[in-house]
């Protein structure tokens, strides 16, 4: 199996080497886990390190916030949009209402120019809130991966989970994405820990332990994968 290295220190180490290429990777967590981070970072490092152009597509942050956000980390996205590296496709929740999961899909082909190779789309939660009936947001969520398949790029979804603990429910794109990396917080001594955990990775073999993370101004996403999070009470 061909790999994509996510350029994130320490997790491809974890997944022995990076994500397996082509497939569609789900980053979840609750809020303020480092999701958009960890989505952002994967964009950036596969322009700077793997030469690898990408597209963000962002279902919640408009594009200003999200290079403010960026620039805090020395990101600077308008340099990467204008050398043609990093796109990104904003829509708010409110236009999404309009376009439903058909249109972004069709938004998503537009926008991957075959020399996109990195594809991110942050959160795909905003989709499945419009979706109550179960059954139709599996049918949903299958119709855009099965898409996102076609196009040639390895794919990060982010979503948010609804318990921040390590007892949690699973959610129905967890079943359906070839990847889940979980964002946990875990209470220690009264100190929050971040903890990242591959959950799965269809087709290759992975440490698939809770490691410590931590978000840093200089790095961004910096995951420990020696370290081990003892005493989970
Ligand atoms: N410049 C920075 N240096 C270090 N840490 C930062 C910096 N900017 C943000 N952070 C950290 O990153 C976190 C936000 O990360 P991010 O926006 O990726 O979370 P998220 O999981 O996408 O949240 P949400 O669910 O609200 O979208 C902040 O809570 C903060 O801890
Ligand atoms: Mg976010």
């Amino acid at each position: 199996m061909e790999r994509v290295p996510t350029g994130i220190e320490g997790l491809d180490e974890l997944l022995g080497g990076g994500f397996p290429k082509g497939r569609i990777i789900l980053v979840s967590g609750g809020p303020g886990t480092g999701k958009t981070v960890f989505a952002m970072q994967y964009l950036y490092r596969g322009v700077v390190d793997y030469g690898e152009s990408g597209v963000f597509v962002t279902l919640d942050e408009p594009v200003e916030r999200l290079d403010e956000n960026m620039a805090s980390f020395g990101i600077d996205l308008p340099k990467l949009r204008e050398e043609g590296k990093l796109s990104i496709v904003a829509l708010n929740p409110i236009q999404f209402v309009t376009i439903r999961p058909g249109g972004l899909i069709h938004i998503i082909r537009e926008a991957v120019k075959p020399n996109v190779k990195r594809l991110a789309i942050d959160p795909l939660t905003t989709m499945l809130l419009q979706e109550k009936d179960p059954y139709q947001q599996r049918l949903d969520i299958m119709r855009l991966f099965s898409t996102l398949s076609e196009l040639g790029c390895t794919v990060v979804v982010t979503s948010e989970a609804k318990h921040a603990t390590l007892t949690r429910t699973f959610h129905v794109e967890e079943f359906l994405a070839d990847g889940v990396i979980i964002l946990h917080k875990v209470i220690l001594k009264s100190k929050v820990i971040q903890a990242l955990q591959i959950e799965k990775m269809r087709g290759v073999t992975y440490d698939g332990q809770l490691r410590p993370y931590q978000i840093t101004t200089e790095k961004g996403i910096v995951v420990y994968p020696k370290e081990r999070i003892i005493e989970l009470e």
